[in-house]
């Protein structure tokens, strides 16, 4: 019997875990754009926390282990001043240490009450919080003028409220209140055997810290974030999606349920959509998705996808740029080259049903999208109601108020090559409203055997138009 049990242990060591997840997609009670005193800001965020603390109680009731709760969870990010943000931070003690049993000499009102509802719901708890490090330019010459760094941080809590891990964001999404993290992966074993990596937002298009999380061999990352939805090309959860799929890793990402303008939560297990929550209208909802995930210790852990931090490139900025219009009528055939600096992708459309009317565009860019973002991108989307508004979508990379396609596909082929060998690509399929991911239509999506080249191919369907359809290349 004890050898029966030695055995089976020795085996689960290397077999796939199950565990049970949740994820919450919050609206958070937001603050007004003014300063608040610590006592007031305290206030509220304890007001989200018990929101937080009836929603952890309902996921253990359904056999959660983890929580995962989105960034700005506590306090929204429209304290865009560093000041303003500053009665929202606190002090978070090093991992390792218990806020909820150890007696602190500096106010942790926030992290002492997330360490005891761990501790309470007996569940590993994940939250993303406001952290202040106190400095000093005599000892530090990077201190910030105002003598303290504000990091955007996501904290997880072990069941007896101890801190497992902490990682600070950084790649900041225009967050003046902020300071961005040195990008160091920052992973913790959770007690029931699975390794997990943090991330936060506007990290996932960049190569750190996600590179180096699965290069330590990490398979399972929690993602917190307040997603800007940009239909119709990038959508939270096709997004999300498309990491996980190229990746082949678990994805647990929880987002911000203030608008649909951000909403986008799900469970991601090799690009298969476990759970998924997608909140279409102008007001806020709060949901819970649980979902078991099954680890994948088969991931390829040696292939070392390129982000192309190495290559040399122009970087273009604006993005250069090319596209074409075009009208699709019942079953024709549309092809195109489109070239963006070194970066060309071969396009090929064959309509199923047009809508009456409707303009897409096959398009190619490579460059920062608004500025900021490091990308190349190319693929076909559906425009407004007019060819101008083609192009109104590739320079803002959204329609602000998307249509609702009609035209449905038989095939669409897209093939990338260029200077991106064997670099990280997110394919993404979308339908109307963000509906439609890659797992719902006959997908293919992969580099050929020499690296050189990239090919998603869709096969449609009559019953789902498609909005668009696009190679996502991240290459910093
Ligand atoms: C997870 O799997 C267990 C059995 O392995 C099952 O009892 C439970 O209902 C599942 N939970 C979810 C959320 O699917
Ligand atoms: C891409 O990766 C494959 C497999 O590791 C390798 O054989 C090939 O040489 C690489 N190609 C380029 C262009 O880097």
């Amino acid at each position: 019997m004890l050898l029966l049990l030695i055995v089976c242990i020795s085996l689960c060591a290397c077999s796939p875990i199950q565990y049970t997840a949740a994820v919450v997609e919050y609206a958070p009670i937001a603050p007004k754009l003014q300063l608040y005193s610590r006592e007031d800001a305290s206030e509220l965020m304890i007001r989200n926390l018990d929101n937080y603390d009836k929603i952890t109680s309902e996921a253990k009731t359904r056999g959660a282990q983890i929580i995962l709760f989105p960034e700005d969870g506590l306090y929204t990010p429209i304290l865009s001043s560093r000041d303003f943000q500053l009665p929202f931070l606190e002090r978070i003690s090093e991992p390792g240490s218990n806020p909820c049993t150890e007696v602190q000499n500096f106010d942790s009102k926030i992290s002492q009450r997330v360490s005891c509802m761990a501790r309470i719901h007996q569940i590993i708890l994940v939250v993303n919080m406001g952290e202040v490090v106190y400095c000093s330019k005599i000892t530090d010459s990077k201190c910030p003028d105002d003598g303290r760094y504000q990091y955007n941080t996501l904290v997880a809590f072990d069941m007896d409220g101890s801190i497992l891990q902490k990682y600070h964001k950084s790649h900041l999404y225009y967050e003046r209140q902020f300071d961005a993290g040195d990008g160091e992966p920052k992973t913790f074993k959770s007690w029931f055997g699975v390794e997990f990596g943090l991330m936060i937002c506007f990290d996932i298009q960049f190569q750190s810290p996600s590179r180096f999380i699965l290069k330590k061999g990490t398979t399972d990352f929690l993602f917190s974030s307040w997603w800007v939805n940009m239909p119709p090309i990038n959508y939270a959860v096709q997004n999300f999606q498309g990491f996980s799929y190229e990746h082949n890793i678990n994805l647990l990402a929880s987002n911000s349920g203030f608008t649909g303008r951000n909403s986008g939560s799900g469970i991601f297990s090799s690009g298969k959509i476990l759970t998924s929550f997608y909140n279409p209208t102008k007001g806020p909802v709060t949901t819970l998705l649980i979902s078991n995930v099954t680890t994948n210790p088969k991931q390829d852990l040696t292939s070392d996808k390129l982000f192309l931090e190495n290559v040399k490139r122009v970087e273009h900025n604006p993005p250069m740029t090319s596209f074409s219009a075009f009208v699709p009528t019942s079953n024709s055939v549309h092809n195109f080259i489109q070239i963006a600096g070194d970066f060309k992708c071969e396009i090929s459309c064959v309509i199923d049903r047009a809508g009456d009317g409707e303009v897409y565009a096959s398009f190619a860019s490579s460059g920062f999208g608004l500025k900021i973002f490091p990308q190349n991108i190319c693929g076909v989307y559906k425009c407004g109601d007019d060819v101008k508004s083609c192009e109104r979508i590739l320079h803002n990379l959204i329609d602000v108020y998307p249509t609702v396609p009609r035209t449905t596909f038989k095939d669409i082929s897209i093939m990338l090559s260029g200077d991106v060998q064997n670099s990280s690509v997110f394919p993404i399929v979308s339908g109307p409203l963000g509906s439609i991911y890659i797992d719902d239509l006959k997908t293919s999506a992969e580099w050929n055997k020499d690296g050189t080249k990239y090919h998603l191919n869709v096969k449609g369907r009559e019953d789902k138009p498609i909005h668009a359809a696009v190679l996502f290349n991240v290459w910093k």
